[in-house]
C-alpha cells in the first residue's frame, strides 16, 4: 500500500492533484489553500513528489531516498509496480 493521502487533513492526493493542476499551483500555494501538510508534517515530502511526477500513490521511501528524488530527474516508482 502506498502513500496516497495527508493523513492528518484527510486530503487524498488524487484531490491535492486535481486541485493544483487546476490552478498551477506549486507546493506553497498548494498548502496554503487546502492546509495539507500542516499538521504532522510527514506527508510533505510525498505531496512534494506527487507534485513533481504526479503519482497520487507513492511507495512508503526513507525520507533521503524522497529527498534524493526530488532532487533528481529521474522516474519514481509507483507503489503499484
Ligand atoms: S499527514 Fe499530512 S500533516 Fe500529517
Amino acid at each position: 500500500m502506498g502513500v496516497n493521502r495527508c493523513v492528518c487533513k484527510e486530503l487524498y492526493f488524487t484531490e491535492l492533484k486535481r486541485i493544483a493542476d487546476e490552478n498551477n499551483y506549486d507546493f506553497d500555494q498548494l498548502q496554503k489553500e487546502t492546509d495539507c501538510s500542516t499538521e504532522c508534517g510527514l506527508c510533505e515530502p510525498y505531496v512534494r513528489l506527487m507534485l513533481k511526477t504526479g503519482d497520487t500513490n507513492i511507495k512508503p521511501m526513507h525520507p533521503d531516498e524522497i529527498q534524493r528524488l526530488l532532487e533528481a530527474d529521474e522516474e519514481v516508482p509507483s507503489s503499484n509496480d
